[in-house]
């Protein structure tokens, strides 16, 4: 697939540029530098571009086949930049006529337990509150966009850069968690789990979680 991959200079983008990238997609990938550190393929060519902007991401969609959203706020960037860059993403895809989009959520909105949410939970940490909140207004942006092939993939309570075993658990709307209770999963697995639902298109129209 010729894939545009935004936010491919963040953590989970550079590793999900990787992932695709050894998988033969062919990769544009955008952050506002237009830099990509660790990521040198033929098949792969890094743009600048603004996510919050629909006429930007329309122009940079045009031509591919799918969009994988790797985009965070950035350090100093108001959590609020998500509902934006969903808002834009959504305008950005229709104006291309590009209807698949692979979106990295957050796992705040997956469920615990009956009618309990992560973030409702009293261990959630606070300093995570507000990033959580704005990734679950995403959401909901994203679920009234039924005419695109979304899926909205969170990773587990814990991400961190580790290692690819290839290896994880996906649940619809629901947290993952390990016989012990904890919910993890690796950068490098999360890229896999992105990509496999990207090729398998198995959880259209749905809030996925993953772990281990
Ligand atoms: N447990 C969880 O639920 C959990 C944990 C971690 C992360 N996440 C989610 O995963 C996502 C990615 O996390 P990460 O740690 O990989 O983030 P990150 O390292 O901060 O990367 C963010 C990426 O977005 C790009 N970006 C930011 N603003 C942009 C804009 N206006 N236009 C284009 N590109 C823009 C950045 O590049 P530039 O700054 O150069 O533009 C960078 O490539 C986030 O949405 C985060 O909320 C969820």
């Amino acid at each position: 697939m010729n894939v545009l991959l935004l936010g491919a200079s963040g953590r989970i983008g550079q590793r999900t540029a990787t992932e695709l990238l050894s998988r033969g997609h062919a990769v544009t990938g955008v952050s506002r530098s237009g830099t990509v550190e660790g990521v040198d393929d033929d098949a792969f060519v890094a743009v600048a571009g603004d996510a919050t902007d629909p006429d930007d991401v329309a122009k940079l969609a045009a031509g591919h086949d799918a969009v994988v959203s790797a985009l965070g706020p950035s350090d100093g960037d108001s959590p609020d930049v998500l509902t934006a860059m969903m808002e834009a993403v959504v305008a950005g895809l229709r104006r291309a006529d590009v209807d698949r989009l692979v979106w990295t959520g957050g796992a705040g909105g997956l469920s615990v337990g009956p009618e309990t949410l992560l973030i409702e939970t009293d261990d959630f940490p606070e300093e995570w509150e507000p990033v959580a909140r704005a990734a679950i207004e995403a959401y909901d942006i994203l679920s009234e966009a039924e005419d695109l092939e979304w899926t909205y993939v969170a990773p587990a309570a814990l991400i961190e850069p580790g290692e690819r075993t290839g290896e994880y658990r996906t649940a619809d709307r629901e947290l993952v968690t390990d016989e012990e209770g904890d919910s993890y999963i690796s950068m490098e697995d999360f890229a896999v789990a992105l990509v496999d639902e990207l090729e398998a298109a198995n959880a259209v129209h749905t809030y996925l979680g993953t772990g281990y």
